[in-house]
């Protein structure tokens, strides 16, 4: 009954099945957390694939992960699994461990498209090892696949999915280009913000993760820019990231995520790149029904990084966009944008579907609303864009 319960006004619930171990060398433990107690799989993407640490654990089945996984692949990697696997350890970004959330999907309930499984006791148990800090995938409830023939993606929403311990090690992210750790932390923020602002679901438990993480994650990235990151702040991002897919599983995300998800759908973005599209626009069409909410934030921010100075949604907007242009990726989106033909109109027909979205968003959506946020975030990045954003109008 709880698996699908979600907060209202009156009645606001928390879970997070998961265990957290955090700090430099902290990787360092697993094998003796799992030697001597069954065979082991190991799930490792391409850059750690021969990381030493996968010796140490002597895996009887090694399974390397590039790219986004979609479902035929992950299907036959996972029937193809051994079945008295006692362990899944993923070592990777949110890629890598959601295809080895698919395989312990498959494992423990014989199909991978699950849905609202309440959390699991018993084997295999899946460690996650995060090498980005970003999708939160080690502490959330989902895994996403991609469909071959569609090229939608389906998202997979179980608390049976949830890594029983996410080992965050700065080690994996010392030598993170600072687009990679730019991307992530934007990808964090917004899975705090968008929590943070749900009109409904909000909630106090919520809202403390939210607090701690967001000022942790402008401090990390504002060190970026000003090349002086250091591990315990890499650390803060990784534990930050991880706060996102906590709040993510317990409440939901919001328009950011709808219009860049269905922008990706379309355009060979990353996901966080195709989230910076819409991300000042959105954030200023509901600017002025959130302001208790940018004044708590201003509060703690002051208090952990008084140099940001204060937090308004404007100072937020160009925060974020001078990072975008400080890493380059500022052109890297306007050039894929540029090369695709955009429809305007299946942008705003996702919206139309999202009655969730229309629930939760700040402010009562209107449709002259959302066709201006569409068509100027788009704008911004290319005059390419379909002229049929007005005829789409009708929602
Ligand atoms: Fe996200």
């Amino acid at each position: 009954m709880l698996e699908n319960a979600f907060n209202t006004p009156t009645e606001k619930n928390f879970f997070s099945p998961g265990r957290i171990m955090s700090g430099a060398g902290t990787r360092n433990k697993i094998p003796e957390l799992v030697r001597g107690n069954g065979p082991i799989i190991v799930v490792a993407d391409t850059l750690f694939a021969a990381d030493p640490l996968i010796d140490d654990l002597h895996p009887v089945r090694r399974i390397t992960v590039s790219g986004e996984p979609d479902e035929a692949t992950l299907l036959s990697a996972a029937v193809e699994a051994p079945k008295d696997a006692a362990w899944i350890v993923a070592i990777g970004g949110g890629s890598t461990i959601d295809t080895a959330k698919a395989i312990c999907a498959y494992l423990r309930h014989g199909k991978l498209r699950i849905r609202d499984e309440s959390s699991v006791v018993g084997a295999p148990h899946l460690i996650a090892v995060p090498t980005t800090a970003g999708s939160g995938s080690e502490t959330s409830r989902f895994f996403i696949m991609a469909d071959k023939d569609s090229g939608q993606k389906i998202s997979i929403r179980s608390w049976s999915c949830v890594p029983e311990l996410a080992v965050l090690d700065p080690y994996f992210l010392a030598n993170a280009p600072a687009s990679t750790l730019a991307l992530g932390a934007f990808d964090t923020f917004v899975h705090l913000w968008e929590t943070f602002v749900c009109r409904h679901e909000r909630s106090p438990f919520n809202d403390a993760l939210c607090l701690n993480g967001m000022p942790q994650v402008l401090k990390g990235v504002h060190r970026l820019q000003n090349n002086s990151l250091t591990l315990e702040d890499i650390l803060a991002l990784q534990q930050s990231a991880s706060l996102g897919g906590m709040a993510i599983s317990n409440v939901r995300t919001g328009m950011v995520h709808t219009l860049g998800e269905s922008l990706a759908a379309q355009v060979d973005l990353a996901h966080p790149a195709s989230l910076f599209v819409f991300f000042s626009h959105v954030l200023r069409s509901y600017a002025s029904e959130i302001q208790d909410r940018v004044t708590q934030l201003d509060i703690v921010t002051q208090s952990v990084m008084p140099e940001f100075g204060p937090v308004t949604i404007e100072t937020l907007c160009g925060f974020w966009s001078d990072i975008f242009d400080h890493v380059g990726v500022t052109d890297d989106i306007q050039n894929t944008i540029a090369a695709t033909s955009i429809s305007g109109a299946d942008l705003l027909d996702t919206i139309a579907r999202d009655t969730v979205l229309a629930k939760e968003n700040p402010v009562e959506l209107k449709d002259k609303d959302i066709q201006w946020i569409t068509e100027t975030s788009l704008k911004r990045f290319t005059a390419n864009l379909q002229s049929d954003l007005s005829v789409a109008t009708s929602l």
